[in-house]
């Protein structure tokens, strides 16, 4: 099992005793023909000591800088599918899926939408929010498990937004858990690696991946994208208090969709065969699930996160202003609230209109809330991500 966890403050007092670090961030550009790409280095310098052993030298670099939520975005599909339109499909019905889930619609992709298209709508809600031009982006981290490119879908982001000082761009794949390793990643590029305005998204589209004619799962799975633009700042304004994060390999039996091998592709011919291989083509199986367990996990795990979160941050469950959970099954998101003793008023969930969407769950479930006055400049949140891999992770984070 592998854990982060973190406390965002300047630099420890240890720490700032033994060095006096003076902080060297060099940025560089490799040019190509058809644009930029840019290579960031980063490197620190210690005054007054010898040379750093590698174990020194993986003291934090630079924690002069705070960072903050200052935009979101959403965006969601046309196409909206009720739990009667699923009772037409599997043998289930609008009762039983809303009595064991809290869900009552979800969105799919249909026709030419596609998620690169949902991202870019929720990334561009999310800079206008911010008042950030597209040329000010410097970093977009696109969490996604079902991007529409192998290799990942995130530098088309800032081709479709414009940038034209073509910012670095890459997928995060933590499934339900994407966003929030997202903010947490961002923050970190913001404190060490002089990036001053990143763009995170979370988007999923499951719906590619679910098995319609499997009752356990299609009920749960909606299509959706949600982005934030988290920016640099003062130490003093610092709005990610504090993290949590996880990943286990060994639950991965409960929820996965495997690489397929598909069959050897005999149309090669004897190339392959002459070479002792046979060439073959993958896909992934549909998702997998064993949901009793996930749902086990979920409540044991999730409460531990934040309240280790908390924790660090100084703060208690009663003390915040809204619990943001992953937006998996209505009761999930009451038991964790109960066990931390946050009152239902204070938990924000969109779950009964969009179902579970993966990674962006919590922006969509963030952007409502903003949107609608809920969420108010000044508000502290206890967000917490879950889902396969497994992977799991709070962030205690203030908006605006
Ligand atoms: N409609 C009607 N009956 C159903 C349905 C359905 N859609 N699905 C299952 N059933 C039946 C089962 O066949 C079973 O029948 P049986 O008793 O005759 O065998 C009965 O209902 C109970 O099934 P369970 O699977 O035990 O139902 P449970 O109460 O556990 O609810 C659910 C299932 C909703 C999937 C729940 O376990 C759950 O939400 N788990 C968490 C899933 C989750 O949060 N995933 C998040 C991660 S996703 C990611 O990372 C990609």
């Amino acid at each position: 099992m592998a854990n982060a966890s973190g406390l965002f403050t300047p630099i420890a007092p240890s720490v700032r005793s033994r060095f006096s670090p003076s902080i060297v961030i060099y940025r560089s550009g490799f040019w190509f023909s058809e644009g930029v790409s840019r290579r960031v280095l980063c490197s620190s310098t210690v005054q007054g000591e010898g040379k750093l052993s590698p174990s020194e030298s993986r003291v934090p670099r630079l924690a002069s800088k705070g960072c903050k939520l200052v935009g979101c975005g959403s965006a969601v599909p046309g196409l909206q599918i009720s739990n009667d339109d699923l009772a037409t499909i599997v043998d289930t019905s609008d009762e039983w899926i809303s009595v064991r889930t809290g869900i009552r619609n979800r969105r799919v992709l249909s026709g030419k939408e596609s998620l690169t298209g949902l991202a870019v709508e929720a990334a561009k809600k999310a800079l206008q929010m911010a008042k950030v031009d597209p040329d000010e982006v410097d970093l977009v981290l696109m969490c996604t498990s079902t991007p529409e490119d192998l290799f990942g879908s995130a530098p088309q982001i800032p081709k479709a937004l414009g940038c034209k000082n073509n910012p670095l761009a890459f997928d995060i794949t933590a499934a339900c858990s994407g966003f929030v390793l997202g903010l947490v990643s961002a923050a970190c590029y913001i404190r060490g690696g002089g990036f001053n305005n990143v763009l995170v998204i979370g988007a999923d589209a499951l719906s590619r991946y679910v098995d319609w004619t499997d009752r356990g799962t299609c009920i749960l799975f909606g299509d959706a994208a949600g982005a934030v633009v988290v920016q640099a700042c003062d130490s003093e304004e610092d709005g990610l208090f504090s993290f949590d994060l996880h990943s286990d390999g060994e639950g991965q039996r409960h929820l996965k969709a495997i690489i397929k091998q598909n069959e050897a592709d005999h149309a090669l011919g004897t190339n392959g065969s002459l070479l002792g291989f046979s060439p073959r083509n993958s896909s992934y199986s549909c998702i997998q699930m064993n949901g009793k367990e996930v749902f086990r996990f979920a409540v044991r795990v999730v409460p531990q996160s934040i309240a280790s979160a908390l924790e660090k941050a100084g703060l208690t469950g009663s003390s915040i202003d809204w619990l943001l959970l992953h937006q998996a099954n209505r009761r999930i998101i009451d038991a964790v609230a109960t066990r931390l003793e946050v009152p239902s008023e204070r938990v924000i969930s969109n779950l009964a209109n969009y179902g579970n969407t993966s990674a962006a769950s919590i922006p969509l479930a963030l952007d409502e809330a903003v949107r609608s006055g809920k969420v108010q400049s000044g508000h502290t949140i206890a967000a917490a991500g879950f889902g396969a891999g497994l992977t799991w992770g709070s962030a205690i984070v203030r908006w605006g």
